[in-house]
């Protein structure tokens, strides 16, 4: 949701990423991760929030959830919410969500 408060830089063209998919970006020097689910643009950590494993890039399942190959915690990219923890110790942090908005076909994510 836009908040005329925050800060938006530029991410990338929404043709970048299409429905289903994610992709590792650096905005304004902070690595994040940007998901199409079905049309609708969510931004979160690229990084796992167990132990760092590289999110970005990973297509989606069920919809809006992402696997992190490493231990298998399971992330809603629309909240960041963890919804199944790590295979390896229960690690179950949510993940931290951007906001986002779309101007002109471009991507922008207030990263601050
Ligand atoms: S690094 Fe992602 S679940 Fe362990």
């Amino acid at each position: 949701m836009e908040n005329e408060e925050l800060e938006y830089h530029d991410a990338a063209p929404t043709d970048w990423i299409e429905p289903g998919e994610t992709a590792r970006l650096d905005v304004d020097g902070w690595p994040i991760a940007i998901a199409n689910v079905d049309g609708e643009f969510y931004a979160f950590q690229t990084l796992c929030p167990h132990q760092g494993t590289n999110l970005g890039g990973l297509r989606l399942e069920d919809r809006c959830i992402i696997t992190c190959p490493q231990h298998g915690s399971r992330y809603d990219v629309t909240t960041g919410e963890c919804v199944k923890p790590s295979n390896e110790d229960g690690f179950d942090q949510d993940m931290v969500t951007y906001p986002l908005r779309v101007i002109d076909d471009v991507i922008q994510v207030a990263v601050d």
